[in-house]
């Protein structure tokens, strides 16, 4: 083989080479740099069985449990978007707040009792739409909307909310307007500083999932 023939070889030869060294120093953190081939390997049988392990949010109205990407690496490791799954526990007379999920439409399956499912469009849309859905059906929340999930009934409910995103986000309604500056929200509201700081303290008070205090009254639940 003469050198110039020789040449083209040596160009693919190097070609390879650099492209092998550069997946070889991908950073595995790296997420949107994964091709799918690695996502998939890098997922196997300690990492597709799991239970909801720790509990996020809990007050003695009920519970979230979370299955995000901080939970469970391996989430992060599947194709597309990623996956991510939230076990509800609403006890009687308890909301799980309004808040939205900004990277995720929601998927939500009634696994026990009966919830009111509320939603609130943007801007132009519809001012409030809400339905009953009871154990053995789904709902589903688009993404962004913001939207509740309130147990009028004395008996718990719970669902199972899942996420085609591993990092779905969720940005709660009333506690974040309180976190803008006082003028802010004395400009929004028409309030005085006393009258805002009495909300903010009562939102602030008020953990989720809370309690409605007539429903309460009604189911003989105290608080
Ligand atoms: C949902 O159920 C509650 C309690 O039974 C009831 O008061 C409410 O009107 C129902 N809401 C809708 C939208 O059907």
């Amino acid at each position: 083989m003469t050198t110039m023939k020789a040449f083209p070889l040596l160009l693919v030869a190097l070609s390879i080479f650099l492209c092998t060294a550069r997946a070889t120093t991908l950073d595995m953190n790296d997420l949107d740099f994964i091709p799918e081939v690695r996502q998939r390997a890098a997922f196997d049988s300690n990492d597709f069985i799991f239970k909801f392990q720790s509990v996020t949010e809990e007050t003695p109205f009920g519970n979230l449990r979370t299955m995000f990407v901080n939970d469970n690496p391996a989430l992060a490791t599947l194709p597309g978007e990623g996956a991510a799954q939230n076990l509800v526990t609403v006890g009687p007379c308890a909301i799980n707040q309004p808040h939205n999920h900004p990277r995720a439409t929601e998927i939500s399956h009634i696994t026990e009792g009966e919830l009111l499912f509320g939603f609130a469009e943007e801007n132009g849309g519809r001012p409030f739409i809400g339905g009953n859905a009871t154990k053995g059906q789904t709902v589903i929340v688009p993404q962004g909307v913001i939207h509740f999930a309130q147990n009028l009934g004395c008996k718990q409910a719970q669902f199972i909310a899942s996420f085609p995103n591993r990092d779905p986000g969720t940005q709660t309604t009333a506690s974040t307007f309180f976190r803008l500056p006082l003028s802010a929200i004395r400009a929004t509201t028409g309030l005085s500083e006393k009258e805002i700081q009495k909300i903010m303290k009562s939102v602030a008070a008020n953990l989720n999932p809370s309690l409605d205090s007539e429903c309460a009254k009604r189911c003989g639940i105290k608080h």
